[in-house]
C-alpha cells in the first residue's frame, strides 16, 4: 500500500509540474517541486550527504494529509530532490505522517515520526490520535515502515503528543516530544536501547497556559557550547511589547537536562528569529561538530501568493548556531559563499533627507553593509530593497533612531504580505553590521554577525529589482556596500 501511494503522489507531482508558475520561485532555498511544504523533518547526515525531509502535501498547495518530502545535498548549497519518503498509508498514520527526526545506526537511516489520525471530522483538533512511528532505509531513498513504537501518551489527559526528536545520550536513545495536557504545554522524554522499544522517562518541563502557551511543537534538545538548549515552537503565546507578534513563535530556553530527564532552565525564553516567517526550526550535528539549523520559512495562516502558482512553502537557509551568554547566535552556513557570482563594491555618499538609487539590482543577492549610527542624524535611515521603478513596491530595512530599533518593513513588499518587525539596538552601539540574503520571495537579515536575525517572505513583482539608500529628516551615513549576485540554482 505504501509503495502504491508513493507512486500516486509522484504521478500527481509530475502531472502538475508543467503548470507551476515561477514568479516567486526561490533560487537557492529548498521548496517543494509543487504542492505544500511546512516543517523541516529528519535533518541528518548520512553517508557523506545532508538529508532534509519536510512536511509535504503533494496533491495541492494547501496543507493536507502529510507526506515526508525529501532532498539531499553534499555541500549544503546544491540540493537534489528525491522521491517522497513517507506517505500516510496505514491505520496508525492514515491522516498524516507528521513531523519527526532521523538517526543513523550501523549505516541504516531511521525516521521517527508522528502518525496522525482524525477521530472526529478532519481538522477537529479535539478528537485526534497521535502515535510515534518508525521507518528505516538502507539506501537513503526507499523507506520501510516498522509501525508504531509508542502507541499512547503517558497520561489520558494528553491527546496532542508529537514531533519526536531522537538523539543518543550515553548508551541510550532519548526522545523529546511536544505535548499538551489539558491546556498546558509539556516537554516529554522517552528512552530506548534499540529505537523499537521505548519507556516513558519524564515530563522534562511543564508550562502553564498563561505564560507558556498551550502547546510546544517541534521540540529539539541539544548541547551547545557548554549549555543545553531546548528549542521549540510554542503555540498560544500572547504578544508582549515587540515580542510574539507572529501567529506562533519559534523560541528557545537554555538550561540543563539532567540524567533523570528533567530540564532545568537557566535563562528566560527568547525568540529565535525576529521576522515574520520562521517556524518549527530543527537542528543536526554536522560531522565537523557544527550545530546546523533549518526552519520553515513561512507561518501558519499567512498569505502565500505562490499557491496560485501550484506551490508554497520553503526552508530557511541553513544556519550555524552558537551560544553567547544566554543568547543564541545564527550565522549563515559558511558553505553559502559558494553561491556568490559577480561582486559589486559601492561607496555610498552621505544621504540627506532623500532616497538615492544604488548601482546594484537583483532578485538574488547577498549584501553586506554597515549603518553608521554615530555619524547619522536621520530619524530613519537604511536600505529600500526589491524596489519597483515607481518605488511603490519596496521592502525597507532601516534604523529607527527614536525607537533605537532596526526595522524590517514589508508594508509594500508586494502581493499579500504586510507588517513590520524589529530588533533592539543598544544605546552604546555606534554601528549596525548587516548581512542580507535576498531570494525571489524571501529576505533573511543577519544583524551584527548573527546576534539577531529577521526572516520574512516578500512577494514583489519579478521586475522590482532596485535598491536605494534613504534617510528621513537628516543624514544617513553608510559604510561601503558589498553585494554579490547569487546563483539561481532553481531548487
Ligand atoms: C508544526 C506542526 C507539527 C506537526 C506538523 C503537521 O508546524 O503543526 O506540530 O507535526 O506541523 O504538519
Amino acid at each position: 500500500m505504501h509503495a502504491v501511494l508513493l507512486d500516486k503522489a509522484h504521478h500527481a507531482i509530475k502531472e502538475k509540474l508543467p503548470e507551476r508558475g515561477n514568479d516567486h520561485r526561490l533560487g537557492f532555498h529548498l521548496s517543494p517541486p509543487v504542492g505544500w511544504m511546512n516543517d523541516p523533518n529528519g535533518l541528518v547526515y548520512f553517508r557523506g550527504e545532508y538529508h532534509v525531509f519536510y512536511q509535504h502535501h503533494p496533491y495541492s498547495p494547501q496543507w493536507g494529509p502529510m507526506h515526508w518530502g525529501h532532498a539531499k545535498s553534499h555541500d549544503l548549497v546544491h540540493w537534489e530532490h528525491l522521491p517522497i519518503a513517507l506517505a500516510p498509508s496505514d491505520p496508525y498514520d492514515r491522516d498524516g505522517c507528521f513531523s519527526g527526526s532521523a538517526v543513523v545506526v550501523d549505516d541504516t537511516l531511521y525516521l521517527i515520526y508522528t502518525g496522525h489520525v482524525w477521530l472526529g471530522s478532519p481538522r477537529d483538533d479535539n478528537h485526534i490520535q497521535q502515535v510515534q512511528c518508525l521507518a528505516s532505509s538502507t539506501d537513503g531513498i526507499t523507506f520501510t515502515k516498522h509501525g508504531v513504537i509508542i502507541d499512547a501518551p503517558p497520561e489520558p489527559e494528553i491527546m496532542h503528543f508529537r514531533d519526536p526528536k531522537v538523539w543518543k545520550r550515553g548508551e541510550q536513545w532519548w526522545m523529546a516530544l511536544g505535548a499538551r495536557k489539558g491546556d498546558d504545554p509539556q516537554l516529554l522524554i522517552y528512552r530506548s536501547v534499540d529505537l523499537y522499544h521505548w519507556e516513558y522517562l519524564s515530563c522534562a518541563l511543564q508550562g502553564v497556559r498563561e505564560s507558556d502557551g498551550y502547546m510546544w511543537e517541534c521540540p529539539d534538545l541539544f548541547e551547545l557550547d557548554g549549555s543545553d538548549v531546548f528549542l521549540y515552537s510554542p503555540q498560544g503565546l500572547k504578544p508582549s511589547g515587540y515580542a510574539n507578534w507572529n501567529k506562533f513563535q519559534n523560541s528557545y530556553r537554555l538550561g540543563k537536562l539532567d540524567d533523570s530527564g528533567h530540564f532545568n532552565p537557566s535563562a528566560a525564553l527568547h525568540e529565535l528569529d525576529h521576522g515574520h516567517d520562521f517556524y518549527a526550526a530543527q537542528t543536526l550535528l554536522a560531522p565537523d561538530g557544527r550545530r546546523l539549523l533549518w526552519a520553515w520559512m513561512d507561518m501558519w495562516d499567512c498569505p502565500m501568493p505562490s499557491q496560485a502558482q501550484h506551490w508554497c512553502g520553503a526552508l530557511s537557509l541553513p544556519r550555524e548556531l552558537s551560544r553567547e551568554g544566554d543568547r543564541l547566535r545564527m550565522r549563515p552556513a559558511r558553505e553559502l559563499t559558494a553561491l556568490r557570482k559577480s561582486q559589486h563594491g559601492l561607496q555610498i555618499p552621505v544621504v540627506e533627507s532623500a532616497s538615492r538609487p544604488l548601482d546594484v539590482r537583483g532578485a538574488l543577492l547577498e549584501i553586506e553593509i554597515e549603518l553608521d549610527l554615530a555619524g547619522s542624524t536621520a530619524e530613519h535611515f537604511g536600505l529600500a530593497l526589491r524596489c519597483s521603478e515607481d518605488q511603490h513596491e519596496r521592502t525597507l530595512l532601516y534604523f529607527d533612531a527614536m525607537a533605537r530599533r532596526l526595522v524590517l518593513d514589508r508594508q509594500h513588499s508586494g502581493a499579500g504580505v504586510s507588517g513590520v518587525r524589529s530588533v533592539p539596538i543598544s544605546p552604546e552601539q555606534t554601528r549596525i553590521a548587516l548581512r542580507i540574503f535576498l531570494d525571489r520571495s524571501s529576505i533573511e537579515v543577519f544583524v551584527d554577525d548573527g546576534a539577531y536575525t529577521m526572516t520574512s517572505r516578500i512577494y514583489p513583482r519579478p521586475d522590482s529589482l532596485g535598491i536605494s539608500a534613504f534617510a528621513v529628516n537628516g543624514t544617513g551615513v553608510f559604510g561601503d556596500l558589498e553585494a554579490w549576485e547569487l546563483t539561481d540554482l532553481k531548487i
